[in-house]
Formats: structure tokens, C-alpha cells, sequence
């Protein structure tokens, strides 16, 4: 029999679901919406300023002029969502994490000043004391240890002073015992009963954070984040994590790093009650775009790729530097 006369008798023919782009867009399981980008933006000090981040190809700190054209920009393009994280100079800067509840500080400005310009857009702001601790650690270091109930204490003050400046959701991602129901119970006693949490719920202890630690200085001066972040053996404990959040009344759950953890997105999605974020953390943008810029693989093609897999394990929301690229381009 000849090359052309062979033929399969097949019933089923997958092939056929994929045969033209207006068959396979028809078809696609998962979808990439900007409504579903939360973009990540540091903030700093002074007037006009872009300042690139040597880690992160693509990415500044702004000054908070700056930090208003990019919110624009993001919802022109139908992002729904910012988060924002201070670079706080080194000289305010202390072991009591001072800085972090100060209500003049560059965050609370910085909040106050999107909410003015921009009152549709909601804006999140990290709760953890890293920016600000001289000990570049999430929480108050007490010897050698982190101490967990003095750190949410300072915790419920920085969340309040955020949601005075006019934060839309809290989001701690300090990973102390009790935070998310000592942070409820403070908001709620002050009045701020519609200022939302979102709990990173399963924050993993990564080497993915490294060029976030770099664009804000925020390295840890000593140790690590072991005894606090979680282990990235396990699974079962984010289960856990997720049934005490969920109890405390979080709004919102999140995984991160993302890539990585695909299968505890998955877990948490079918257990939880609540919507999932995952947070496609600094290290993970930065080691697609740095392949990028080598030629060894199509950044853009990579990045919608990694957003689609995020999805399809279970993310309702991403948190992602992409966020205005991969907006645009949709
Ligand atoms: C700190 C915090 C980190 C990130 C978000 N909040 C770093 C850390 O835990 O050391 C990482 C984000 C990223 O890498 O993009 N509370």
C-alpha cells in the first residue's frame, strides 16, 4: 500500500477540535481577561523619577506622579487592581519597623493619592514588615528569633493606617499565626468593615524573590524566612493554612510563588470556598525576560504560556508584572 492510500480508521480525531484558529479560540478551555491582572508597583521618594530595576527588565520604581500615569495606563487597558510596595529609604529604616506605621509616610501618600486621582481602581497594599525593618525581616526579630505576636500587633497598626489612607484590600503577606482574625477584628472595631483582606494564605520560603529583594533592599540581614514561610516540600500544610485563613475571614486566598506550586493552586481552588490568587513572583518575570533578551525563547509567547497555566490550575486572580504587557497585547 502506498504512503497516500494508508488510512486510519478512526472514530475519533482530536485534530479536528484544533484545525483552525477559529475552531481552537472557540474551544479554549481558559482565558486570559486584564480583569484578572493585579499589577505590582513600587513606589519611592521624590518627582518624576523611573528608576529601573536592574533585576527586572522592564520594571521601575516610580515616584508617585509616575505611580499615577502607570495606574492610568493600567486601567485604560482594563486592569482592574494595583498593588503597591515602598522603597523606603535606608536612614528610616529601624529594628521596631517604625516606618511601617507611620501615617504620613510614602505608602499611606501613595494610596491616598491613587484613590484621589483614580477612585474606581482598587488599591491593595502589602501588610509585613520587611521595607521596613533595618533586620530586612516579615516580622519584629526578638534575639534570633522572629516574634509572632508582637509582629501582628504591629501588623493590625500598619493595616489600619492603610485602610485610614484609603486601602481597598489589605493584603498580608508576613505569614505570622492569627493575622488575618487580629487584622479582621481590628478593622471591624474601627469602622473599616468593608476594607477587605487578601491572605497570602500559602507563601512558600523561595529563592524566586530574589530580584524583589533587590528592587526594594529588603534582604534579610541575617537567616532566612524559613521559620515563618513555608517549606517547599509541602502540600497538606497549605490545606491547613487555607482552612485557618478561611476561619479568620479572609476574603481573598493567595499562593505564591505560582509556577512552582501549580498543584497547590489546584488544592487550594477545590477546597476553598473563597476566590484563589497567585502572585507569578519577581524571579519568575525576571528569568523569562532575561532568556528573553538572550534570544533563547520568545518572552511574550513564554509569558502568556506561564499566565494560561496559572489559570487553568485554579487562579481566579494573578498578580503579575506583566500585568500592562500581557493587558495590551490581549
Ligand atoms: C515581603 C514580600 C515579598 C514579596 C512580596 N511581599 C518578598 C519576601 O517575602 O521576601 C515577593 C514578591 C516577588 O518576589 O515578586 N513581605
Amino acid at each position: 500500500m502506498s504512503k497516500s492510500e494508508f488510512q486510519l480508521n478512526l472514530r475519533h480525531r482530536p485534530r479536528r477540535n484544533r484545525k483552525s484558529a477559529a475552531i481552537r479560540s472557540m474551544l479554549a478551555e481558559t482565558r486570559l481577561h486584564p480583569s484578572q491582572f493585579v499589577l505590582p508597583i513600587f513606589v519611592r521618594e521624590g518627582e518624576n523619577i523611573r528608576e529601573p530595576i536592574g533585576s527586572m527588565p522592564g520594571v521601575y520604581r516610580l515616584s508617585i506622579d509616575q505611580v499615577l500615569r502607570v495606574a492610568k495606563e493600567a486601567v485604560d487597558v482594563g486592569i482592574c487592581a494595583v498593588i503597591l510596595f515602598p522603597v523606603i529609604r535606608v536612614d528610616l529604616k529601624d529594628n521596631q519597623a517604625t516606618e511601617a506605621i507611620n501615617k504620613n509616610g510614602l505608602l499611606p501618600r501613595a494610596i491616598a493619592a491613587l484613590k484621589h486621582a483614580l477612585p474606581e481602581l482598587v488599591v491593595m497594599a502589602d501588610v509585613a514588615l520587611d521595607p521596613y525593618n533595618s533586620d530586612g525581616h516579615d516580622g519584629l526579630v526578638q534575639g534570633e528569633a522572629v516574634d509572632n505576636d508582637s509582629t501582628v500587633h504591629l501588623l493590625c497598626q500598619q493595616a489600619l493606617m492603610q485602610a485610614a489612607s484609603g486601602v481597598d484590600i489589605v493584603a498580608p503577606s508576613d505569614m505570622m499565626d492569627g493575622r488575618i482574625g487580629a487584622i479582621r477584628t481590628a478593622l471591624d472595631a474601627h469602622g473599616f468593615t468593608q476594607v477587605s483582606i487578601l491572605s497570602y494564605c500559602a507563601k512558600y520560603a523561595s529563592g524566586y524573590y530574589g530580584p524583589f529583594r533587590e528592587a526594594l533592599a529588603s534582604a534579610p540581614r541575617f537567616g532566612d524566612k524559613k521559620s515563618y514561610q513555608m517549606d517547599p516540600a509541602n502540600r497538606r500544610e497549605a490545606v491547613r493554612e487555607l482552612l485557618l485563613d478561611e476561619a479568620e475571614g479572609a476574603d481573598i486566598l493567595m499562593v505564591k510563588p505560582a509556577l512552582a506550586y501549580l498543584d497547590v493552586i489546584h488544592q487550594l481552588k477545590r477546597q476553598a470556598k473563597v476566590p484563589i490568587a497567585a502572585y507569578q513572583v519577581s524571579g519568575e518575570y525576571s528569568m523569562v525576560m532575561a532568556a528573553g533578551e538572550k534570544g533563547w525563547l520568545d518572552a511574550d509567547r513564554v509569558m502568556f504560556e506561564n499566565l494560561l497555566a496559572i489559570r487553568r490550575a485554579g487562579a481566579d486572580l494573578i498578580f503579575t508584572y506583566w500585568a500592562l504587557t500581557a493587558a495590551q497585547k490581549l
